[in-house]
């Protein structure tokens, strides 16, 4: 765990940059180049694998980008990637090899599901899934083999929260690598590096990106595993072009203002949820009646931008409910200024088998909205506009007798 110089505002804002520097560009210059010239061979030698070589390699637009991220988790290094997914199978294929296992919630981003549990069994790498918050049984399924604990905090689209510090004490007990997917979190709500964590990754698409105009993977953590990451990540080609690395530190600065304000509408909006008769369920980190609230206030700042909840009626009634919104926009994502709303069944998790999907609590009732920087009234008046087209509907009427 490195030390912070500065408080998040500031770090966002000034992270990755040389604040000494006089008569140079107060913006991050965009190297678009694939390629670097060099005086000599010798100079070609010491070039290779460096920032100013072969953009493939690294790019110092991205450099700045990836230096300013590891100053805001808190760690040695951080990495980008072309995209999340980017991120998440070139991490895990740097790190397993034939014959080793992963322990890994069962609540965690649809597209990671797919990978760990169709693509690494043609590698022999296999995967045991268990109840995310049940550490007794994440115990009971390390064996000798066992090389990740694979998280995701807090979770998609269920909202559930990992308690950080159980399980970075169980990865250290069975020498396991613990990374962890805080995309809902970001670092302004949770580090997870400072509970012990040894790698943090984000679909930078997502908060950190924070304007749905960039698709983008980041992971940060310890230099050694950072570096075997790097590594594959050469040659497996996944790098983030740096124009997109360029609209990516544009969104970091002001990543700590746009969370707080999206921790605010947030709960603002899950309050107003939970209180409406049509409104079955609601998940949400900061709302009493959460099963880890507790958990929650100690471990972060703010409960997050998104909130799901379950409409009283049927599938139905809840897709019209998503298509009878003016200022959700009915579109997959999240972590963006501007809200959306989706259903994760048909989304996020549209290739999970449908028994697994009963099993994570993904209804055909469950609604996710990413609640974004706009005033919070005018979006509760947009849902109430919205619940009343539910609540209007025969077939809801049908259902509720
Ligand atoms: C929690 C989470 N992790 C990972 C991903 C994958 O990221 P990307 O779409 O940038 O590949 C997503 C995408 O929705 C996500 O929500």
């Amino acid at each position: 765990m490195k030390k912070h110089k500065h408080r998040q505002e500031t770090e966002a804002v000034r992270g990755g940059t040389d604040l000494s520097r006089k008569h140079a560009p107060l913006a991050t210059p965009i190297y678009q180049t694939s390629t670097f010239e060099v005086t000599d061979n010798e100079q070609q030698v010491r070039a290779t694998g460096t920032d100013a070589y072969y953009t493939r390699y690294g790019n110092p637009t991205n450099s700045v980008a990836e230096g300013a991220i590891a100053e805001l988790e808190g760690t040695d290094a951080a990495l980008l990637f072309a995209s999340g997914m980017g991120a998440i199978t070139s991490s895990i294929l740097a790190l397993l090899k034939s014959g080793d296992h992963v322990v890994a919630q069962r609540d965690i981003y649809g597209g990671a599901i797919k990978f760990l549990s169709e693509w690494l069994p043609k590698l022999g790498v296999e995967t045991t899934f268990v109840d995310t918050t049940e550490y007794e049984q994440h115990a009971r399924a390390i064996r000798p083999n066992t090389k990740l604990l694979y998280l995701e905090s807090p979770t998609n689209p269920t909202l559930r929260v990992v308690d950080l510090r159980k399980a970075a004490a169980l990865a250290k007990q069975h020498n396991l690598i613990s990374l962890i997917d805080s995309t809902f979190a970001t670092p302004i709500n949770v580090r997870p590096a400072e509970y012990g964590i040894d790698l943090v990754m984000h679909s930078g698409t997502k908060y950190y990106g924070g304007h749905s105009d960039l698709i983008c993977g980041i992971v940060a953590g310890r230099k050694d595993l950072v570096d075997q990451i790097r590594d594959t990540r050469t040659t497996l080609g996944g790098i983030l072009d740096p124009h997109a690395a360029w609209l990516l530190l544009r969104g970091i600065k002001t990543l700590a203002v746009r969370v707080q304000r999206h921790n605010l509408n947030a709960l603002r909006v899950a309050q107003y949820l939970a209180r409406h008769p049509k409104v079955k369920q609601v998940h949400y980190p900061f709302l009493e009646d959460h099963p880890q609230h507790a958990l929650a206030l100690d471990q972060m700042q703010g409960g997050g931008g998104v909130v799901s909840f379950e409409v009283d009626g049927t599938g139905a009634d809840a897709r019209r409910l998503t298509e009878s919104l003016h200022l959700f926009t009915l579109a997959p994502s999240l972590g963006g200024v501007d809200s959306l709303v989706c259903m994760p069944a048909l989304t996020s998790h549209l290739t999970v088998p449908a028994e697994q999907r009963a099993k994570m609590g993904i209804t055909e009732q469950l609604i996710r909205i990413s609640v974004g920087i706009e005033n919070a009234e005018d979006l509760i008046a947009d849902l109430e506009q919205a619940l009343a087209v539910v609540s209007a509907s025969p077939q809801h009427a049908e259902v509720g007798r």
